[in-house]
């Protein structure tokens, strides 16, 4: 066993960096059988600081194996965010057509550049691995693309977009995003820009993506934009827009003042999607950072900060408001599942105590509760406590429509002011069913509701591990058709 991944708080089956500081996932690319994931890190600290590229590599997306730092800061500055591809014809020349190169591209933040109080600080370089991302070579001509003076100018996504024959690279620029075009990957020019009057802009813009997928046989570009603050619940948050994109122009389908969130609860942020997944697949994956830049470098843990989401897989659907992008856990999660425990239907009033049904460790579980009449009851969800009496509540309330996740109480919170509270997030159905589907991970929840139309993410540090559940309806009673709950194992050290 490895005591690395025992500490407190530490995340069983979301992976974490072994040790300091982790914020977004960066070059998600799948090559070769394997799924690449780099991320931010400071090797030397668990708070932020210079940044380098991480990097872990797995079979499934869901057990990992970390890999030396790939990215080291250099002369042009520290690693921000960015993006990977394989150039599988070789349009760069930095690999051969046998033996094509993955290549990332990133942002170079110049901190002295920043100190002198300079506008231009942010630039994009490129760099490139011809063994399968073990090394990594920078390319002697960063950066890429020159700072035109404006400060915030980063963390571009690539994708190949084939009916231009193109790499396309998308950029967050300040209060919008920016699309560049290549035919090499080296020399870039300005295609369009989008946002300024779009969308939420309660903060700066981050980490977009752009990629197309299908409604009802119909093919619909989706953007998604990371913005800090200014996310449904403070703080950070990915929000995404819908509409078409002719390799030149994106245009939104929706009026510039519709604002739709990827995840409506605190923590998952600076999301973006799987590169280079094999055509015969065709899923769109989305991996977040599962923290809040409001306290993301003061979160109570010890000798590392920070998890991702699960992977989870994007898809687009008709509901009544529009298309909406959906969200689901992937299916590789199934490798994880160990024992499971149905929870048989009844009426719900007032307390009903699970646990005692369950005979495995709930702190790291599955739950997947189907519903009906759910407007019989004004408030319900489930509640997780410990020993101590912290507790952590996921509901739905009635009047309001809303769903919501209320850590107030769940442990921690001395960390910081804008912690212990309630987040809510609207339902979008009106059925009279609903279904909840919930991943707990030591110190993580995901709700998926109604089948991914609704998505939270919240973080919390109970002082020891929940272990007992309880299923609540307050003012009525709300009908259980059915339950299941199933033990996640962990991933680190069997
Ligand atoms: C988002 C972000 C990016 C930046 C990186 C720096 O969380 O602020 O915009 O590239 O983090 O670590």
């Amino acid at each position: 066993v490895n005591t690395q991944f025992q500490e407190t708080h530490r995340p069983q089956y979301h992976f974490s960096p072994p040790s300091k500081w982790m914020n977004d996932p960066n070059g998600m690319v799948f090559y070769k059988g394997e799924y690449h994931l780099f991320y931010q890190h400071y090797p030397d600290s668990t708070v932020w600081g210079p940044m380098h590229w991480g990097h872990a590599v797995s079979k499934d997306m869901i057990h990992w194996e970390h890999l030396p730092i790939a990215l080291y800061p250099d002369s042009l500055g520290y690693i921000f965010s960015g993006s990977a591809v394989v150039d599988v014809n070789n349009t760069s020349g930095l690999g051969t057509k046998d033996n094509p190169a993955m290549v990332a591209i990133y942002t170079y933040h110049l901190m002295e550049g920043e100190k002198a109080g300079r506008n231009d600080y942010q630039t994009q370089g490129i760099a490139y691995s011809t063994d399968n991302g073990r090394t990594w070579e920078k390319y002697k001509g960063n950066p890429v693309l020159k700072n035109p003076g404006i400060r915030d100018f980063r963390d571009p996504k690539l994708s190949w977009h084939e009916e231009s024959k193109q790499w396309v690279l998308i950029l967050a620029v300040d209060d919008h995003v920016e699309l560049y075009g290549s035919k090499n990957l080296t020399s870039w020019s300005k295609l369009s820009e989008f946002g300024k009057t779009y969308g939420g802009h309660g903060g700066v813009w981050e980490c977009p993506d752009l990629f197309p997928l299908e409604v009802d046989g119909q093919k619909k570009w989706v953007m998604l934009l990371s913005i800090n603050p200014g996310g449904p619940n403070k703080g950070s948050a990915t929000q995404y827009f819908i509409g078409d994109f002719d390799g030149k122009t994106f245009k939104s389908d929706y009026s510039p003042k519709t604002t739709l969130w990827v995840d409506e609860g605190a923590d998952n942020y600076a999301g973006v999607t799987w590169a280079n997944m094999p055509q015969s697949d065709g899923r769109r994956i989305f991996l977040g950072w599962m923290s809040n830049w409001l306290y993301a470098n003061t979160v109570p843990t010890d000798n590392w900060r920070s998890a991702n989401t699960i992977p989870r897989e994007l898809s687009l659907k008709k509901l009544p408001e529009g298309i909406r992008l959906i969200s689901q856990p992937v299916k590789e999660l199934a490798s994880i599942r160990g024992e499971s425990a149905n929870i048989s239907g009844r009426a719900v009033k007032g307390e009903v105590d699970l646990k005692a049904g369950i005979p495995f460790d709930i702190a790291t579980s599955e739950l997947v509760l189907e519903l009906d009449s759910i407007s019989q009851s004004k408030d319900f969800g489930i509640e997780l406590s410990n020993t101590q009496g912290q507790k952590l509540l996921i509901g739905y309330e009635a009047t309001s429509k809303n769903f919501y996740i209320d850590r107030s109480q769940s442990g921690k919170k001395d960390f910081s002011k804008e912690f212990a509270v309630k987040h809510t997030a609207p339902r979008k159905s009106s059925a009279q069913t609903m279904k909840l589907h919930l991943f707990f991970d030591v110190a993580s929840v995901e709700l998926f509701a109604d089948n991914g139309e609704v998505v939270m993410t919240d973080i919390f540090f109970p002082d020891s591990n929940y272990s007992q559940v309880k299923m609540y309806a307050k003012d009525g009673a709300v009908k259980l058709v059915s339950g299941k709950a199933t033990q996640l194992k962990s991933i680190w050290g069997e």
